[in-house]
């Protein structure tokens, strides 16, 4: 369990609250989420990676909040929507830390990320450069986003590296990228990007996409005449999700990675780029926790307010979650039950062989942790289910940082 521990009473605390009062002020379902945790983490990335700049791909928990804290600690934020960039620009993240990315970006989400002066544009396609540079204006930096032939994630659906998905360009076409942009006055390029995949906890594949990465550096170099000052590896790094499973090894990874490049940009005769990592997930996802209500327990199911539309990892990824008991203590022999959902589906599973005590009844309140990172922002209203709201935890305080929706934030939209 992250930070939490254990309370008198059975509850669990996390950032100095208990759980169980938390689920009776707000409601379940809840997400809540630790800034001392958040900023830890930061923290973390910033100490062990000092030569690196940081960069938060917001796409894992997006809100004025945590963009403030993040943005307090000194990290920069990847967007990829116009949505995205309304959210940092409302927080006052500033424009000069933002990087775009995405392999669709919409006239909207360049022109918004231009309106807000974003400092660095990834190109993800040749054929980009020409939209990118219509719009730019003069000495916007850009960076190309290259596939490096690496296998990493832990599903199919976030592997990023492999030529056979959708992100990024092969060195071929990124060679040619380069040409053209180049070739436009107005666009300033200053490094390469590739993000292998996501939930990835092998060193060695980042490592491999470093030199492979340092080859590509090399070939700019010798085609096109231009050292590139920045290598952007992406980001990934795995979290632990149940009890008994490991942190990322940073340290292991900065130390492969900084290897790697020294070696590879010595061998090609190439400075040694100013290395850019953007994590996700592991930056919010353990500070985050799920709070369940019971609505009741049939056989080996134990079924709870919420499921896949405040949680869609399992069904989209296959991943595995842990619940414990939280508001109340319990000394029952504990047995192993499925947790599911609410949803009108049978794939509606939050987390299977959890074991819970046996006389956990309608009413208890369940905890689900690791849940900070793609929960809130892949939450859907299927089943017409409100989102919940995300619940911000510091020093014994909680306060609402989004509130829940209710139905009139369901048929406000609905104006047929
Ligand atoms: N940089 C780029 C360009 C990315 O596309 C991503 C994630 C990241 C950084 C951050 O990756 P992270 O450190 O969070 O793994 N919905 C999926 C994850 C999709 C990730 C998409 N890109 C999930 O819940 O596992």
């Amino acid at each position: 369990w992250p930070r939490g521990t254990v309370a008198g009473a059975g509850d669990l605390l996390v950032g100095g609250v208990a759980l169980g009062v938390v689920a009776a002020r707000f409601g379940t379902p809840s997400y809540l989420l630790d800034e001392a945790d958040v900023r830890a983490r930061c923290r973390w990335f910033r100490e062990v990676l000092p030569e690196a700049e940081v960069v938060y791909a917001g796409k894992a928990l997006s809100c004025r909040a945590v963009l403030r804290w993040v943005g307090e600690e000194g990290l920069s934020l990847d967007v990829c929507s116009a949505g995205e960039i309304a959210v940092a620009r409302s927080a006052g993240f500033p424009g000069e830390r933002i990087l775009l990315h995405g392999n669709a970006k919409t006239p909207d989400d360049l022109k918004a990320a231009i309106g807000w002066g974003v400092g660095r544009i990834v190109v993800d396609s040749v054929d980009e450069v020409d939209r990118v540079a219509a719009l730019a204006p003069a000495g916007q930096r850009v960076l190309v986003r290259v596939t490096p032939d690496v296998e990493a994630g832990a599903h199919r659906a976030i592997s990023t590296g492999v030529p056979w998905q959708k992100f990024g360009m092969s060195v071929q076409d990124a060679l040619e990228a380069v040409r053209r942009i180049a070739a436009r006055p107005n666009l300033r390029l200053v490094g390469l990007h590739c993000h292998i995949g996501s939930q990835e906890r092998r060193v060695a594949s980042y490592e491999l996409a470093a030199r492979r990465m340092v080859a590509v550096l090399a070939r700019v170099r010798d085609e096109h005449g231009l050292v590139l000052e920045e290598l952007d590896l992406g980001g990934g790094f795995a979290v632990p999700h149940l009890p008994d499973s490991d942190e990322f090894d940073l340290g292991g990874y900065a130390a492969r990675v900084r290897g790697a490049l020294r070696y590879e940009c010595g061998r090609a005769r190439l400075p040694v780029p100013r290395l850019v990592v953007e994590p996700g997930r592991s930056v919010v996802a353990n500070a985050g926790v799920t709070l369940y209500r019971v609505v009741g327990v049939k056989g080996p199911f134990v079924a709870v307010d919420g499921g896949m539309s405040d949680n869609a990892r399992p069904s989209l990824y296959g991943a595995r979650y842990h619940a414990r008991l939280v508001g109340r203590g319990s000394t029952a022999p504990r047995r192993k039950v499925t947790v599911v959902g609410r949803h009108c589906e049978a794939g509606d599973v939050l987390a299977e062989d959890v074991l819970l005590p046996e006389d956990v009844h309608a009413g208890d309140v369940l905890a689900v942790p690791c849940t900070g990172a793609y929960h809130h922002s892949l939450a859907s209203n299927y089943n017409q289910v409100c989102r919940p709201p995300l619940i911000g935890l510091r020093d014994g305080v909680a306060t609402v940082l989004v509130r829940g929706e209710t139905e009139e934030d369901l048929l406000g939209r609905d104006v047929g």
